[in-house]
């Protein structure tokens, strides 16, 4: 039997991997956890791996915090050991955090094979560290696992030979399917789901909230909704910290921390609309029907603005007015291979192999 090495670091791997481990476990693979500790929060890492199911991490690399180079070394440099004395079938690495990229240079480099999950996403900006992780992982990655269409080609035409391109669809919404129906929310027959009225925020980009300027822009933005209608605003560590750094009021806003995924999910599901610039909220609304507004200037994932329910809105003063124009009678569209069913299909990819 094949033994499957995964590799999570931060919030957005944990609902990817989830899947992909059951679909595994189903079929009696020998599957080993690396949590490299990037994130470390309890609401940022611990809670996923109750909530979702998975099996506490075989290792944990604690690396924290950092620069992006000092966190790519710590990792680089931490499981190099474990993948010399696993020597696993497949290491497989989720998304575009830094983790991805760095624990994907240190297998291919001892000659393991390396299996991209939610590989040819691409902003075309250079500026996204994330948009640098998932350049290096899939020139590097020997298997390209897919999430939409779009990427396949985006992948073919950087010159990928076909034989490494798989399309799964997009493991993140088998999470979130599984959720709502544990969790009990039911949309009701031929209806979108029920709106309390409420505008639910989270950002955290560099590009939104290190750029002092533009922030207070989104906050003055933001507050000046909340005069009108509630506006909830879980905020990731960085975003929280910005908000103290630079003394930013934040009006009626209501703000929290970071708050566990099924908490999150029933505040979207009756979200008038989500204002957000993270990659899992925008392919989430769009799973789920429920309108959302990307405070940037372009997207990796554009089968939510062209299948989905995303809109991008790049200048933070036209929310108020993207805001009021939203349409909330949309039912959730189909996307192809976003069923429920794809962490079923990574591991068959994985297998065949
Ligand atoms: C990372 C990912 C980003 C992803 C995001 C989701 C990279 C390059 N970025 O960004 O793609 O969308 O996670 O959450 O990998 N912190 C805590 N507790 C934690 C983790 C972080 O307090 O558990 C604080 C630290 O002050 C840290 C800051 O948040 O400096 C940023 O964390 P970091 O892991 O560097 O990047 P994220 O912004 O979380």
């Amino acid at each position: 039997m094949k033994t499957l090495l995964y590799v999570v670091g931060a919030r957005p791997n944990f609902p990817k991997l989830a899947p992909v481990y059951r679909a595994g476990a189903e079929l009696g693979v020998r599957q080993l956890i690396v949590h490299t500790g990037q994130h470390y929060d309890e609401e940022m890492s611990n809670s996923f791996f109750s909530s979702l199911g998975i099996p506490a991490p075989t290792f944990n690399l604690e690396i924290g915090s950092g620069t992006h180079a000092a966190q790519t070394a710590r990792v680089m440099e931490r499981i190099e050991p474990i993948l010399v004395e696993q020597r696993p079938d497949w290491v497989v690495v989720f998304g575009d955090v830094n983790s991805t990229m760095a624990a994907s240079i240190v297998a291919v480099k001892l000659g393991l094979r390396v299996a991209h999950v939610e590989a040819g996403l691409r902003s075309d900006d250079r500026t996204m560290p994330e948009e640098i992780n998932r350049l290096v992982t899939d020139r590097l990655a020997d298997l390209l696992l897919t999430p939409s269409r779009d990427a396949d080609e985006r992948l073919k035409a950087e010159g990928e030979p076909e034989s490494e391109i798989v399309f799964v669809g997009n493991v993140m919404i088998d999470t979130l399917f599984r959720k709502v129906a544990e969790l009990g929310l039911e949309r009701p027959e031929g209806r979108p789901w029920p709106s309390d009225a409420s505008i639910l925020v989270t950002l955290h980009r560099p590009s939104n909230v290190d750029d002092a300027s533009r922030f207070r822009r989104i906050i003055a933005a933001l507050s000046q909704v909340a005069k009108e209608r509630r506006v909830l605003f879980p905020a990731h560590p960085r975003t929280q910290k910005r908000i103290a750094d630079l003394g930013l009021d934040v009006g009626d806003i209501e703000m929290s921390g970071p708050i566990p995924y099924e908490c999150l999910i029933p505040l979207v599901l009756r979200a008038h609309v989500v204002v957000t610039d993270s990659g899992g909220l925008q392919e989430e609304t769009s799973a789920l029907g429920i309108p959302c507004l990307t405070l940037r200037a372009n997207t990796e994932r554009p089968v939510t603005v062209t299948h989905g329910t995303n809109r991008l809105v790049p200048e933070p003063e036209d929310l108020p007015a993207a805001i009021a124009a939203t349409d909330r009678s949309q039912l959730p569209p189909t996307i192809e291979g976003w069923d429920g069913d794809a962490g079923r299909r990574v591991v068959s990819a994985l297998l065949a192999r």
